[in-house]
């Protein structure tokens, strides 16, 4: 492992369905002495609430303000793989929360996005008649915090979760 790594937390950023609570967990069992946390994971359990049910009745903002508060919670601790919720980039301050650790930015084309999350009903931003068209604008609008991180692993619809954490591994 590179020197930088030891113990630092690793955040893996990108969009929602590319991975990262797959990949992350993946990537942890591999370092050995890493454990996987995700920020939706610990927000749906703190609230006793889904994503979905969050956004419906408390709104995005809301989401947002108590994703920052996990987030918050955890970045102290260390050793941990954390997949982070595909949003979570944008606000400026938990950005630099992750800049304490390695940030990996799980890169996905749209449409291998869009099958693999196709009739998928609990990612609230997706709901809508046109998935693709909003998985390509989110993309564009993130794409300048995205392509900010330490290291971009591009995974390919033909690599499945094993192929894409030893490319993870290979590039830390
Ligand atoms: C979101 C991604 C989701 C979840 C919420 C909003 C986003 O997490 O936090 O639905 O804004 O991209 P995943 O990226 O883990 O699916």
């Amino acid at each position: 492992l590179s020197p930088r790594l030891q113990g630092c937390n690793i955040y893996l950023i990108g969009m929602m369905g590319s991975g990262k609570s797959v990949v992350g967990d993946a990537i942890a069992r591999r370092m050995g002495n890493y454990n996987f946390l995700d920020t939706d994971v610990i927000l749906e359990r703190a609230t006793g609430m889904t994503i979905a049910q969050i956004f419906e009745e408390e709104g995005e903002d809301a989401f947002r303000d108590a994703e920052a508060q996990v987030l918050d919670a955890i970045h102290a601790h260390v050793r941990c793989v954390i997949g982070t919720g595909g949003g979570l980039v944008l606000r400026n301050q938990n950005w630099s929360k992750l800049q304490t650790g390695l940030v990996l930015y799980l890169k996905v084309d749209p449409e291998v996005i869009y099958d693999r999350i196709r009739g998928n009903t609990d990612r609230p931003l997706l709901r809508n008649d046109d998935p693709l068209g909003t998985i390509k604008r989110l993309i564009e609008e993130r794409r300048g915090r995205y392509e900010q991180a330490d290291v971009i692993v591009e995974v390919k619809a033909d690599m499945d979760v094993r192929d894409a954490a030893d490319a993870c591994v290979r590039a830390l």
